[in-house]
């Protein structure tokens, strides 16, 4: 096999990696959180209290490190979840690009 082919090969793997692990977080995002987050441009109903994930991902100083921490500490408006690290670093990634 040339260098090339293997070159491109890894590529596509490496970015299917990373699509599979956005579609991780949105699949977390829309079962827990869609009761009160829009988490979704399609979304069309969620509490009136909680900030919509696109509003989030857009305040001036968003840090998807900090979000992933948040996320981690229980909070007195929000459920405590018991998010893994893994699922809270997804979910921060998932809010980031809702921002777009
Ligand atoms: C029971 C309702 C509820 C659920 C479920 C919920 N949230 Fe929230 N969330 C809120 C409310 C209300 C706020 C606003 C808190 C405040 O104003 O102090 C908030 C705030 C946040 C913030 C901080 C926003 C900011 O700019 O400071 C983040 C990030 C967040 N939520 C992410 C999530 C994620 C991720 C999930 C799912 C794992 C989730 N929330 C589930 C109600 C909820």
């Amino acid at each position: 096999m040339s260098r090339t082919i293997a070159a491109a090969l890894l590529a596509v793997t490496v970015v299917a990696a990373a699509q599979a692990a956005d579609d991780k977080g949105e699949v977390i995002a829309r079962r827990w959180c869609a009761s009160c987050h829009l988490v979704a441009a399609d979304q069309t109903r969620a509490s009136t209290q909680a900030p919509p994930f696109s509003a989030i991902a857009k305040k001036p100083g968003f840090d998807a490190s900090k979000v992933a921490l948040f996320l981690l500490l229980p909070h007195p408006k929000m459920p405590d979840m018991n998010l893994s690290r893994a699922e809270a670093a997804e979910l921060a990634a998932y809010i980031k690009k809702q921002g777009r």
